[in-house]
Order: structure tokens, then C-alpha cells, then sequence
């Protein structure tokens, strides 16, 4: 942490003399023509190459989604699902949905007990907490519709790299420590990851490269049919899972409108339902739209305040409106009218803290996972893709096939397995986030693009459960209102306030004592101890001389590569 201590420090001064430049100077990687920026530089290589071959953003989107298998099976995933919000040179927007889905045979009531409750563990652990998995339909939709290289090409970097191996970094290690027992109560310890793996080490995934195979030669029926699929359901009922070869052969991903609105001259677009990232963020910017953001200052008190009170109102709506909207009526136009909102922020005063019992619909909480991963991606012609995709929990539910060589997710718990009671991650949810047989389970993942003038401008997304939707904003204020690099943007120390429950939780680092004072004595409940990071975003911003600046947190191994 005192490296992390360091960069925070750093960065809160490089920012105080950024703020007085416009456009702020570039202190991130700088690139000509394209770049990939992701959680490890393996995957952002294997991106970037493919378009330095010639393939375009949505070719690197493939190769990147499945590099990250390799190089970041805390979050990377074949196993699991993912959202993708695009941006073509021409101005053409959309969004694709390959967010995992629950199996024919889940019902509301599976993850209870004969008295009604709640069984612990069902909806988190093992076979019984899995999703039928949506990412390899997601990268064949995309190459479908937009790829230009041959999938057999893209695959071959992302095969070779599988059977080289990744390097274990000092992250991984810890990470792999944490979460051993688990592999082994879940998998047995005869699982590749009972075994210890230390920095430097070497894993290879020689079984995970027979998998890219069958995908790369047979397109989504190498995953979804035959073999592959026999073996991956046969694996997960074995265990005591649901998923079913008819799950597998039924999935599809969904292209999606996004949700885009304006924000002062940006233009935002973000990812629509079965995600709550473009709902929350929508309504949070709206909040704050009527005020001097930039006057307040950076990180100030009274912004500070002015983006809690936006969030406490959003998160509020959040989780009792949101759901699968093939499956629920969102009420978008109330949600996202300037009626509402105006109405919503009616009782803000900057004199104290509202309380989030005065709020609407307040037995709802919300703290989700902080794993995840997200990929930002600009190619040579201007078209831009952002790509947040997950396990959940990291590594997914633990559940590893040997056979195949991935992870498993435990995106089930990602729905309110009854009403009122929080999951593993304090999440509490609402009837529209119940389960049902094919239901897709909300999400927070929020993929965001921003044009400024009508111009690609930025393109960003992060990790971080709940904290996703708060961090994005965040980012994007720290370039647009704070005139932050994008560097620094992503560098910012960040807080996060989500409704429920009531506090504002800050980075231990990088936030002075007396605006923590000021706070309480405003009311407002101060959390440091509740995670040691909020988020990690990958972003890109153009440059106005057309170059790229890469975001590549710190808080991680994340990297930015480019030509
Ligand atoms: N599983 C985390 C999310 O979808 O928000």
C-alpha cells in the first residue's frame, strides 16, 4: 500500500497544477493511432498487435476478451458474461448484452430453504451459484457484425499465449493465496490452483488453448455444441449445478440501445438494462448538471457533498426499478426526466447530509463484488470500444474445469434471491431483480464512451460492484470539470456513496482530515475501512491534436498499449 500511498499523493499535486491547464497535458502513454488499455499489458499487447496487423477495435475487443482469460482469471472469463457500448468512427452508437443468464430450471425461490430462507453459500459457492455463460457468444456476435480479421487469425496469438503462460505478478500471487481453500473445497485439491503459484512463476493453460480451439474453428457452436458443451454441463450437474446442454444451446446475446444523454457540452453514452450502469450514472450527472461542478473544486467539501446526494437519490432508484427489461417495465422516462430529477434533488441543502431513511424506498441495500474487469479499446480509424466483463466474486464460484481450463461464474447471486435479504455482498433487491427461468441479473457494469463537440472524447469503464457506476463518474468529472490528464483522471483518489447504507466511503488515502471534518459535522458518516480501493478504470482520451493518452490505473497491474 505505501507505493499506492505514494502515486495518490503524487497525484493530488500533479493535479492541483493540471486543474489550471486546459486542455490538460497528456501524463498517461501517448499513442499516434490506436490503443488498448486493460488489467494486464499481456491482453492490451494482444489487442493492440491485432490492429497493428489491421484488424479494427471490435477484431482487438475479441482478442483482448480472450487474452484476459489467460492473463486475468481473477475476472477474464470464459465462464462467464459482459457488456460492450461502441462507438464507429461514422458516430454510429450501440450496445451488446452478453450478460450470463439464469438456466430453464431456476425458479424464484432456489436459493431457499423449506422455511423460506436464505441458504447461504448456494448462490456464491460452486456449481449451484452458476449462470449459463455468455462471453463466447458475445465476441462472436461482435466479430460477427464488425470483425474484419478472420476469428482464427485473432485467435492465434490468444492460443500461443495460453500454452506460453502468463507470469505470476506479486497481485496474483496474493490473490491465488486468498482464494485457495476455496479451489479446493470447491474443486478438490487435485484443481491446477491448489497449487501455489509465487510472483514470477509461470501458468500455462494448455487445456484452455484446446478450448480457444474448438472456438476459433467452430465459431459459437465450439462453445455452445458438441464437445465443449457436453463437457461443460456434464461438469457443472456433476457437481451439483443446473446448467444444462439446453441452457448452452439456447443462450444469446442481445444487441441493446444504450442509454446516452447529455451532461453540459458531453454527450454520454452508457450501458442500458440488464445493467444499472447508464440508468444510475444518467440520473447522477443530471443531479449535478445545474451546478458550478468546477467552482466547487476538486474532491472539495461541497462537491464531495453534491455527488453524494445525486448518488444516495440514484441508488435509491437503482435497485427497486432495475432489472432484466425483457423480463421487467422500466420506467425510463420518469427515471431520466429533468421533472423527476429536479423534483428527486428538491430537499438537497449544502448546509447538512440528507438522511438516506428520508429517501425513497429505503430498506434496500447495495454493496456488490469489487471484482470484475474492464478494457477500453480506440483503433486506427476512430472507432471505439469499452468492454466490462465478469466471473462476479473472483474467480467467478471457484469452480474450475480442469477439463476445459476456466473458471466458473457466480453471477446467480447477482439477483435478489428473495426479496428484502441481502446477498453475500450486503446486496438487498427488489421484486424486478428476482429470479426466473432465462432472466438476465442486474448488473452495475457500466461501459461508458463520451464525445465532446460531437467528437470521440473518452472511453472508460471499471471494476468494483457497486462502486463501478460512482468511479466512471468520477473520472469523467475529474477530466471535464477538473481538467484532469487522463492519467490523473484515473490516479484521483475516489469515494463512493450508494444510498444504502449511509455513508460515504472514501480511499484511505488521499483525502485531507479536515474535509473528513467538515463532512461530519454536516452529518455525514465517514467509511475508510470498508475497501482499500474504489474501482480501477482503464480509460482513453482523444487528444485534441488527435493522439491517444491511455488511463491505466495504478491500483493494479493494469497497462496501456498502443502504436
Ligand atoms: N457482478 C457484478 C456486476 O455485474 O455488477
Amino acid at each position: 500500500m505505501n507505493q499506492l500511498k505514494l502515486i495518490l499523493m503524487l497525484t493530488a499535486f500533479v493535479i492541483l497544477a493540471s486543474c489550471k491547464e486546459n486542455p490538460a497535458t497528456p501524463t498517461g502513454t501517448v499513442t499516434e493511432k490506436a490503443m488498448v488499455v486493460s488489467a494486464r499489458e499481456e491482453a492490451s499487447k494482444i489487442g493492440s498487435d491485432i490492429m497493428e496487423k489491421g484488424g479494427n477495435a471490435f477484431d482487438a475487443m475479441v482478442a483482448t476478451e480472450m487474452a484476459l482469460v489467460v492473463a486475468y482469471p481473477f475476472a477474464g472469463n470464459l465462464g462467464g458474461g459482459g457488456f460492450m457500448v461502441y462507438r464507429k468512427a461514422d458516430g454510429e452508437v450501440g450496445a451488446l448484452d452478453y450478460r450470463e443468464k439464469a438456466p430453464l430450471s431456476a425458479h424464484k425461490d432456489m436459493y431457499l430453504d423449506s422455511l423460506g430462507n436464505v441458504i447461504p453459500g448456494k448462490s456464491t459457492l460452486g456449481a449451484t451459484a452458476v449462470g449459463v455463460p455468455g462471453t463466447v457468444a458475445g465476441i462472436i456476435e461482435v466479430h460477427k457484425k464488425f470483425g474484419s480479421l478472420p476469428l482464427e487469425e485473432i485467435m492465434t496469438p490468444v492460443i500461443a499465449l495460453a500454452e506460453r503462460g502468463v507470469v505470476v505478478t506479486a497481485n496474483q500471487e496474493k490473490r491465488l493465496a486468498s482464494q485457495r481453500d476455496k479451489f479446493i473445497e470447491v474443486n478438490t485439491d487435485s484443481t491446477k490452483f491448489a497449487t501455489v503459484f509465487k510472483t514470477n512463476d509461470t501458468i500455462k493453460y494448455p487445456a484452455l488453448a484446446n478450448t480457444f480451439r474448438s472456438i476459433a474453428t467452430y465459431g459459437r457452436d465450439g462453445f455452445y455444441k458438441g464437445e465443449v458443451a457436453k463437457k461443460l454441463a456434464t461438469f457443472i450437474q456433476e457437481k451439483g449445478g443446473y446448467v444444462t446442454e439446453e441452457d448452452l444451446e439456447k443462450y444469446q446475446a442481445v444487441w441493446r440501445d444504450p442509454i446516452s444523454f447529455d451532461y453540459k457540452d458531453l454527450h454520454i453514452i452508457s450501458m442500458s438494462p440488464p445493467s444499472s450502469g447508464g440508468v444510475t450514472i444518467n440520473q447522477i450527472f443530471k443531479m449535478m448538471e445545474k451546478h458550478d461542478v468546477a467552482k466547487l473544486g476538486h474532491n472539495s467539501p461541497k462537491m464531495v457533498q453534491l455527488f453524494t446526494e445525486a448518488s444516495r437519490r440514484a441508488y435509491a432508484d437503482r435497485n427497486y426499478f432495475l432489472g432484466d427489461p425483457d423480463f421487467v417495465e422500466i420506467p425510463y422516462d420518469r427515471l431520466l426526466s429533468d421533472e423527476y430529477l429536479t423534483e428527486r434533488m428538491a430537499n438537497f441543502s449544502f448546509d447538512k447530509a440528507t438522511k438516506s431513511s428520508e429517501v425513497e424506498h429505503g430498506n434496500i441495500e447495495i454493496v456488490e463484488s469489487m471484482e470484475t474487469t474492464h478494457y477500453s479499446i480506440v483503433d486506427q480509424e476512430g472507432n471505439a470500444v469499452s468492454v466490462t466483463t465478469t466471473l462476479n466474486g473472483a474467480y467467478g464460484s471457484k469452480l474450475y474445469s480442469d477439463e476445459l481450463g476456466f473458471f466458473l461464474n457466480n453471477e446467480m447471486d447477482d439477483f435478489s434471491a428473495k426479496a428484502g435479504v441481502p446477498n453475500m455482498f450486503g446486496l438487498v433487491g427488489a421484486e424486478a431483480n428476482s429470479i426466473a427461468a432465462e432472466k438476465r441479473m442486474l448488473s452495475s457494469m457500466t461501459p461508458t464512451i463520451v464525445e465532446r463537440d460531437g467528437k470521440l472524447w473518452m472511453v472508460l469503464g471499471t471494476p468494483g460492484g457497486s462502486t463501478i457506476i460512482t468511479a466512471v463518474a468520477q473520472t469523467i468529472l475529474n477530466g471535464y470539470e477538473f481538467k484532469m490528464s487522463m492519467q490523473n483522471a484515473v490516479n484521483a483518489p475516489r469515494f463512493h456513496h450508494q444510498w444504502l447504507p449511509d455513508m460515504v466511503i472514501f480511499e484511505p488515502d488521499g483525502f485531507s482530515a479536515e474535509l473528513k471534518e467538515e463532512l461530519k459535522s454536516k452529518g455525514y458518516i465517514i467509511n475508510e475501512e470498508r475497501t482499500p480501493i474504489i474501482g480501477k478504470v482503464d480509460a482513453i482520451r482523444v487528444l485534441a491534436n488527435g493522439k491517444l493518452e491511455g488511463g491505466a490505473d495504478k491500483r493494479g497491474d493494469d497497462a496501456a498499449v498502443g502504436f
